[in-house]
Formats: C-alpha cells, structure tokens, sequence
C-alpha cells in the first residue's frame, strides 16, 4: 500500500470515530434540560424540592408527558409554562423537535403517535 492510501485510510477512520462519538441533541438535552429535567428525562429531585412542584411535573417519561403530542411538547417547550422557561429565542425550532424526540425516547413505553 502507498502512503497516500494508508493517510486516507487513517482520514476516514477518524472521521468515523468523532463521528460516533456525540449525539449533538443528547449534549443539548444535558445542557439545557437536564438540570431540571435529570439527564434520565425522570426530573431532578433537587430542582423539585427548590420549586417546591411535584416531581411528576419534571418527570418527561410520565404517562402525563407521553399522552400529550409532539406539538403540545413543542409548544410548551417553545412558549415556556409555569416555571418552566420559554426557548424560543434560545433554540432553534429544529434543536426544539430534535429535543422532544430525544426525551420521548427516554421512555421505556414511548410509542410514536
Ligand atoms: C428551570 C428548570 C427547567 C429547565 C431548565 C427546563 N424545564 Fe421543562 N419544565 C420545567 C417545569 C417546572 C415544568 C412543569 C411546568 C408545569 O406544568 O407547571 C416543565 C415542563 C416541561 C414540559 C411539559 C411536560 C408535560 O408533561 O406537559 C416539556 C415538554 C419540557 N418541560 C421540556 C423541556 C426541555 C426540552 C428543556 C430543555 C430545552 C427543558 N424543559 C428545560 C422546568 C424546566
């Protein structure tokens, strides 16, 4: 084998592996969501107790949460409800989406509407 095949060979290998590496929405959800919503979707006890709201309100894996459709979630997540913050300006509409399929897959139940 030449050196420039065995230099692509390495370029590709590693393209593969930083691609592999991180789901950019799974990031996102631990960054923006997670310090509420625990990075399990189940809610944070801490956040819980400090708002002095009930856990199912933080829990995004509840029946609660999974009843309702995606554009309700989107909405909620979009507008803000309560304390929960509005995103609107802080997200794009596609990162807002790509979130809530995020946390519906972190149900174990969770079947597409
Ligand atoms: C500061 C804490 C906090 C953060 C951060 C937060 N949330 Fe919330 N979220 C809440 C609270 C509190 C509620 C319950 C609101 C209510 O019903 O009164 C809620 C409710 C929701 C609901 C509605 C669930 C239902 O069953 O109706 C969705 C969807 C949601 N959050 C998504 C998100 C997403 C996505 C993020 C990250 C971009 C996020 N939240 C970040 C506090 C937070």
């Amino acid at each position: 084998m030449n050196r420039a095949c065995m230099a692509v060979l390495i370029l590709m290998s590693m393209a593969a592996s930083m691609w592999a590496a991180e789901d950019p929405t799974q990031s996102l959800y631990v960054q923006k969501c997670a310090s509420c919503h625990g990075k399990d979707g189940k809610g944070a006890p801490a956040m819980a107790k400090m708002f002095k709201l009930e856990m199912a309100l933080f829990d995004l894996t509840d029946k609660a949460t999974l009843d309702k459709k995606d554009e309700e979630l989107i909405k909620i997540t979009s507008k803000g409800l309560n304390k929960m913050p509005a995103y609107e300006t802080k997200l794009k509409a596609e990162e807002i989406i790509a979130l809530t399929t995020y946390f519906r897959s972190l149900a174990p139940s969770s079947k597409p509407k």
